[in-house]
């Protein structure tokens, strides 16, 4: 087996690459990715020496590379993660996201189309989000059947590729999959998304910008368990099927944020209340979904998969990571990072 796996220096993609070259020592594992801002060879270096991996650096809008390593390593299958990830990033810059997530998907499954035929012992595994399924209101869950309704640039992004992905199925007769899972937290996240971000600014006294009224709910994943559920569905997962995947863990923003207040001023010994005096709530995202929740069942129920730890344990977890690893943080924390955070308009 080569397989090919995209964004594997990013946050998901770590754990993924570090999954399978691990579990899988007979695969051939060949990680592409730009190493964009999100990027981080850091993430993976435990595994950098391993027989069974490769890392190429390239960029998925660069079709010309695409075809040369596809010709030169002849993947059989592909485990597409690269992408543009940030929804504020999205709202400054939506072009990026399109030549990323849209063109950059294509442009893969362009290749799969020209190396695979129609052959049927290959697979391209689509890694999607929640969010092309829009906003809930205070009760229901996503479903597998709920339909797409995107509301922010990143979300349009990602239902456009899962809806390319589809199309190159049928069209082209490429085995496909798709995962929508919802929001991950764990090591390796790159300190723009909540957890991390918060994290970072209580280590620095500095403030935590909660958007609107902080009310908004997001259903919250442990990011190894994440990339289990990529591993059950990669290896039995129905072709041309999609599977939810999220952790039954809805938290409205400010409480999870109290929460990760309080276990940091034990973990930093700090005075109780110290770091929810840095709360500040500030403008709204614009076009922001009030509430993510999954029901996760058909991937329960079909695959077995639920999740391995409660979130105490994973925040406990995660925090550890963040404060035992500060040479990272500081890494990538260093250069435009704090004038970047400063300008973003609605903030
Ligand atoms: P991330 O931003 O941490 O990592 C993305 C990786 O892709 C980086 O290593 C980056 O260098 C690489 N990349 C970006 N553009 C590229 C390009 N043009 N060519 C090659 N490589 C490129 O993202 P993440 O949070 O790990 O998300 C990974 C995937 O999972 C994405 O497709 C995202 O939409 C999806 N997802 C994320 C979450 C979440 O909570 N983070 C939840 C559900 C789905
Ligand atoms: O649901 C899956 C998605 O989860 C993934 O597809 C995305 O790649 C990932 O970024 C994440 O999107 P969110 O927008 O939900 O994640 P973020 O961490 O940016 O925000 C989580 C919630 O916290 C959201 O309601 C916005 C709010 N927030 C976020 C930041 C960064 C704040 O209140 N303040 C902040 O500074």
């Amino acid at each position: 087996m080569n397989l090919l796996i995209t964004g594997g220096a990013g946050f998901i993609g770590s754990h993924v690459v570090r999954l399978f070259v691990k579990a899988y020592p007979n695969y051939s594992i060949y990680n592409l990715d730009k190493l964009s801002y999100a990027g981080n060879l850091e993430n993976i270096k435990d595994i950098e020496r391993a027989e069974n991996y490769t890392f190429l650096k390239g960029d998925i809008n660069d079709s010309t590379y695409l075809g040369a390593i596809f010709n030169k390593y002849k993947f059989d299958s592909v485990i597409h993660l690269a992408a543009e990830s940030h929804v504020d990033r999205s709202i400054e810059d939506p072009i990026a996201f399109v030549k990323t997530n849209i063109i950059g998907t294509i442009n893969l499954l362009d290749q799969c189309r020209k190396h695979w035929g129609d052959n049927k012992e290959h697979l391209f595994y689509h890694i999607s989000t929640d969010e092309v399924y829009g906003s809930l209101g205070s009760s229901g869950l996503f479903e597998e059947t709920t339909g797409y309704d995107p509301n922010s640039p990143y979300s349009a992004s990602k239902a456009s590729s899962d809806h390319f992905v589809r199309a190159y199925g049928e069209t082209y007769k490429i085995p496909y999959v798709i995962t929508n899972c919802s929001n991950n937290y764990g090591a390796n996240q790159f300190p723009e998304k909540l957890i991390p971000l918060f994290i970072n600014n209580i280590l620095n006294n500095e403030s935590l910008p909660v958007y609107g009224d902080g009310l908004y709910t997001r259903d919250w994943l442990f990011v190894e368990d994440h990339a289990l559920a990529i591993d059950l569905v990669f290896h039995k997962g129905k072709i041309k099927e999609t599977y939810n995947i999220g952790g039954f863990n809805e938290w409205k923003n400010i409480d999870l944020i109290r929460l990760l207040c309080n276990l940091m001023d034990q973990k930093l010994k700090r005075d109780e209340g110290t770091s929810e005096k840095l709360i500040t709530y500030i403008k709204d995202r614009p076009g922001h979904d009030r509430r993510y929740a999954i029901d996760a069942s058909k991937i329960n129920k079909e695959l077995g998969w639920k999740p391995s730890v409660t979130f105490e344990e994973g925040l406990d977890k995660t925090i550890d990571w963040y404060l035992n690893n500060n040479e990272w943080l500081n890494n990538v924390t260093s250069g435009i990072y704090k004038e970047y955070y400063g300008k973003m308009y609605f903030k």
